[in-house]
């Protein structure tokens, strides 16, 4: 297990403001090995002023889900980044394929977020994974080195967080077996080493639970964890949080 493993929860669309609050205390109350282990919460953005102002910083850190690819303008609904900045995010998901898949955000869109965050201090965690469909058709890994070739490209990279996340094992209990997971962990890391990016690691995300995630982070090129429906149960965050 590598040096500063990354256990980022994504919370997506979940929690009113009471139960974040109270899973926000919970996880306070949780002993794991700060030293070690950056522990990242991703909420709703409405709960960004909650989190920020209850939170004991030192047992996390706070990331957005999301941020808009302009600094500001006539995009409504939108989120900027300095707004998330003002809130003290440190971190920001960037191209989850919810968002891909619901808001048909590009790879050239997510390429421009990659920017805007390297430009405004935010450790961006870009996500790249393969459809059921791309997996059962063998061209799961052109699709990853498309995504990574497109959304990346030439800019400020060192720092890069990617998490792979295949598709068909968000959310459904489906992970990928050890050999296929090693298979992409690979294909991104000598991505990332060709393109001469620094101090990158690499997360795996999909249906992690307590039960499978001493594997997976086990696993030599994996330097943490993306976790959506496991992260909103304090049982869960409290056996991997303190196991890890
Ligand atoms: P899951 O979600 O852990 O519920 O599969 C992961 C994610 O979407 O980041």
């Amino acid at each position: 297990m590598s040096q500063n493993t990354l256990i980022v929860s994504n919370w997506k669309m979940n929690f009113n403001f009471l139960q974040a609050q109270n899973l926000a205390e919970e996880l306070n109350k949780i002993n794991y090995d700060k030293k070690r282990i950056i522990n990242v919460i991703c909420p709703q953005f409405l709960l960004l002023p909650l989190l920020n102002n209850y939170l004991d910083k030192n047992n996390f850190v706070l990331g957005s889900q999301d941020f808009h690819h302009q600094l500001s303008g006539a995009y409504t609904g939108d989120t900027s980044i300095n707004l998330i900045r003002d809130f003290n995010c440190k971190y920001s998901i960037i191209g989850h394929s919810e968002r891909r898949k619901n808001h048909r955000e590009t790879n050239d869109q997510i390429k421009k977020k990659l920017k805007l965050s390297f430009e405004n201090s935010i450790k961006p965690i870009l996500c790249v994974g393969e459809s059921i469909d791309q997996r059962e058709n063998g061209i799961y890994k052109e699709h990853i080195q498309k995504q990574l070739f497109e959304c990346i490209g030439k800019q400020i990279n060192n720092g890069l967080i990617v998490a792979y996340e295949p598709i068909w094992s968000i959310g459904t209990g489906l992970t990928p077996s050890t050999k296929d997971i090693i298979e992409i962990t690979k294909l991104i890391y000598n991505f990332l080493k060709n393109e001469k990016i620094k101090d990158f690691k690499i997360l795996y995300g999909g249906s992690v639970n307590s039960l499978n995630f001493k594997e997976i982070i086990s696993l030599e090129k994996i330097n943490g964890l993306l976790i959506g429906g496991a992260s909103l149960k304090i049982d869960e965050m409290k056996k991997i949080l303190s196991s890890c």
